[in-house]
């Protein structure tokens, strides 16, 4: 196996074991929901539905950017594309960069397309490859392999940092974002991988003209932990807990965000509760990664779709018992904070 097969398999093995977890949490425990004895509401008219990007989805969740360039992966992907053509859900491949350097890894990123024609499907690409910006041609495949919805940028420094052989250069990727949104017609969201966006970064990436910006916070996967297992470091080393606790970071974009910019949850989100939470604190919509790999080892699609279902019975629950009809209606005036232990 090559370097890069090798590292994305053991991505997949390290992280579908549970073993690269934080230890703090994404704060989502910091905040109850108040129950409303009252809450008028037919249970059978309450709708999942959410307009993001312009477009309508089935229910608040974003399937995240989870790694190609594995034969394992593609099978993943084709298994969580089926599943977002069935359930309409905005799904994103995993980073790119491996096709653009060798086409034989193309066709487990155009899977997707065949298994979803019609869902909404975003591209990845690491802002590393962004610095002096992508050039017109390495931009239309990215895009045109996978007749793309958009475009994910992902910042990952911690986890480039920490990996053998990283990228190591970050100066120039704010202005490689900048010529990206300038360059494609599709809209652009960039995310980091775990460790959090902060409200000066979500500041500068308004700025840049992104369209979404996905948090992914600390509190899920944590990819220092990943590349700290894979290169035999010593256990407990700081920046495995290193991150900005998704919370936060909701907190933070909450204050800036509104018509400019979408939100999107992510890093840790591990119930409905936690999604019905993040769209009270401003996220239109939440997404995850990890979860997704586990249950399509375990379970394939059946066990993908069944995951699913009780999800979304969770959420139309909490709606009901939080009086709302939709996820619209969720706001910060449902939560009220609590003394953690
Ligand atoms: C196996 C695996 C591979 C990933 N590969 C990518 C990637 O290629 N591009 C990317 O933007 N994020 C990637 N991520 C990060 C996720 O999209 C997500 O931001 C992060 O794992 C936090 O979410 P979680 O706590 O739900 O896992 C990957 C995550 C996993 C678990």
């Amino acid at each position: 196996m090559d370097d890069i097969v090798k590292r994305k398999k053991d991505h997949l093995d390290i992280t579908a074991s549970g073993r690269a977890a934080y230890h703090k949490t994404a704060g989502f425990e910091r905040y109850d929901f108040i129950h409303n004895a009252l809450p008028e509401i037919n249970p059978d008219e309450i709708t999942c539905e959410v307009k993001f990007l312009n477009r309508w989805f089935g229910f608040p969740l974003f399937l995240s950017s989870m790694t190609g360039g594995h034969h394992e992966s593609t099978s993943v992907n084709a298994v969580i594309a089926a599943f977002c053509e069935r359930y309409n859900l905005p799904f994103g491949v995993g980073s790119q960069r491996v096709m653009l350097k060798d086409s034989s890894f193309t066709s487990g990123f155009s899977v997707v397309r065949d298994e979803a024609p019609s869902a909404f499907i975003a591209s990845n690409i690491g802002g590393a490859q962004l610095v002096g910006g992508l050039e017109p041609e390495k931009i239309s495949l990215l895009i045109d392999t996978i007749r793309a919805d958009a475009v994910i940028v992902h910042l990952n420094p911690l986890q480039e940092l920490r990996q053998f052989k990283g990228d190591r250069n970050f100066s120039g990727i704010r202005e490689g974002i900048r010529s990206l949104v300038g360059d494609v017609e599709i809209p652009v969201i960039v995310k980091e991988t775990g460790a959090g966006l902060s409200q000066v970064v979500i500041e500068q990436l308004i700025d840049c003209g992104v369209t979404a910006v996905d948090v992914a916070g600390s509190g899920g996967t944590s990819w220092s932990k990943v590349e700290n297992i894979r290169n035999d470091r010593l256990e407990n080393h700081f920046s495995d807990e290193w991150g900005i606790p998704t919370v936060d970071c909701l907190l933070a974009a909450g204050e800036l965000a509104g018509e400019k910019c979408e939100i999107i949850a992510s890093g840790g989100i591990r119930s409905s509760s936690d999604i019905a939470k993040s769209l009270c604190m401003g996220a239109v919509m939440a997404a995850i990664a990890q979860p997704v790999l586990q249950v399509v080892r375990e379970g394939g699609y059946d066990g993908l779709e069944s995951f699913y279902k009780q999800w979304e019975d969770d959420f139309r629950l909490i709606l009901c018992l939080l009086g709302c009809e939709e996820p619209t209606d969720l706001d910060m005036v449902h939560l009220r904070r609590v003394s953690v232990r």
